[in-house]
């Protein structure tokens, strides 16, 4: 098989050994002569996976015994209906904080629900974004919460410094920035994720959300879906409905890896490494640009442009002749889009640094 590098911003690369070890086990997982796909989700064994997930989850992110760990289908997109749906009535306000694309995709969806207080806080200065200090924000006194993406995964623009808010439930869409880094999870109300970047494959939105906001705060709309309402799932431990089994098997393989390798303490530095890399051969050289604020720039998603865009998509092409794979910009920023969660390799990020510096010669 051809060594390439996927920097696909997700579904994204998975670690070689979790494919490995799922490849062997998918005909036969457990010793049960069996794949998990065809288990009944009620059995002794699956349950037994799934609290070995979420005992991974707790030891990971140290998520503290006030939090439940809920799992939904629907990806991040369903919670952007779920959170309001769960936590407020229509004429209640929440701030909604508009950073990139998902967040807009978050507050559209929100104004359905409720009524979404929109704070712009991303600022260009001498044709560079970044964005204005949380501290800063001016918040509306009756909003139940704020709603935050601090990695926007298109722009790949970021609050990289753990938000703290006195008196304000924070609830973050960590999608593309969750197990990249270390967190307080005492910071947040909720935070949710999609599972398809940094935790496995599609079909699963992991939610952690503080117990009170599930039973006191809790806001019994009749039409809220039984499937969405955090009370009914966490009552029936995430399985009211059947769980995507497959992708919650291979999240608590990826977990597993994770753990082994060091946790998120390791894997935060690689992940730093890694970025600052890519990020210095983009600063050192006259040929790339990045246009955000070093404090705002993402660990996980880094875009860039050629100064000569006429130039970006042979970029895209001849990067793919060299096996590094997906590096084409979301259509709605364009540009070159490198996304780098835990399982890119730094050899990953080395090699396609020499690939841009041997474009540069070539094509300057
Ligand atoms: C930050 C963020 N939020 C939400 C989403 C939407 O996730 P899904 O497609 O799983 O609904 C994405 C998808 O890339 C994302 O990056």
């Amino acid at each position: 098989m051809k060594k390439i590098f996927n920097f696909s911003p997700g579904p994204a690369t998975l670690p070689y050994e979790v494919l490995k070890q799922a490849q062997n086990e998918l005909i036969n997982w457990n010793n049960l002569n069996f794949s998990v796909m065809e288990i009944s989700h009620r059995s002794n064994e699956f349950i037994d996976l799934l609290q070995n997930i979420k005992q991974d989850l707790r030891e990971l992110i140290n998520i503290p015994t006030q939090y439940d760990i809920l799992f939904c289908q629907g990806g991040a997109r369903t919670q952007f209906a779920a959170i309001p749906m769960n936590l407020l009535f229509y004429n209640e306000i929440a701030d909604y904080a508009n950073i990139g694309y998902w967040s807009l995709q978050a507050i559209k969806e929100a104004k359905k629900y409720c009524v979404p207080n929109i704070i712009n806080p991303v600022k260009k200065k001498n044709g560079i974004f970044y964005i204005k200090k949380i501290e800063n924000w001016i918040l509306n006194k009756n909003s139940k919460y704020i709603h935050i993406c601090p990695n926007e995964t298109i722009e790949g623009i970021a609050i990289n410094k753990e938000p703290i808010l006195q008196n304000k439930i924070i609830i973050a869409d960590l999608s593309s920035s969750i197990l990249a880094k270390e967190i307080n999870v005492k910071n947040y109300g909720l935070i949710y994720a999609s599972a398809q970047k940094n935790i496995g494959t599609a079909g699963l939105t992991l939610i952690i959300i503080k117990k009170d906001l599930i039973f006191n705060n809790h806001k019994k709309r009749q039409e809220i879906p039984s499937v969405l309402d955090y009370k009914i799932i966490s009552k029936y431990n995430s399985m009211f409905n059947t769980p995507p089994t497959f992708s919650l098997y291979l999240s608590g393989l990826v977990l597993k890896w994770l753990k082994k390798i060091g946790g998120i303490k390791y894997i935060s530095k690689i992940n730093k490494k890694k970025s600052t890399l890519l990020y210095n051969a983009i600063d050192s050289s006259n040929f790339y640009i990045n246009k955000i604020k070093p404090c705002n720039r993402s660990i996980t998603n880094v875009t860039f442009y050629l100064k000569d865009k006429k130039k970006e998509d042979l970029f895209i092409q001849k990067a793919q002749e060299n096996g590094l794979y997906y590096l084409k910009g979301h259509k709605i920023i364009g540009g070159i889009r490198a996304s780098i969660y835990n399982a890119m390799p730094i050899e990953g990020i080395k090699t396609l640094v020499n690939f841009m510096n041997d474009f540069e010669k070539n094509y300057v």
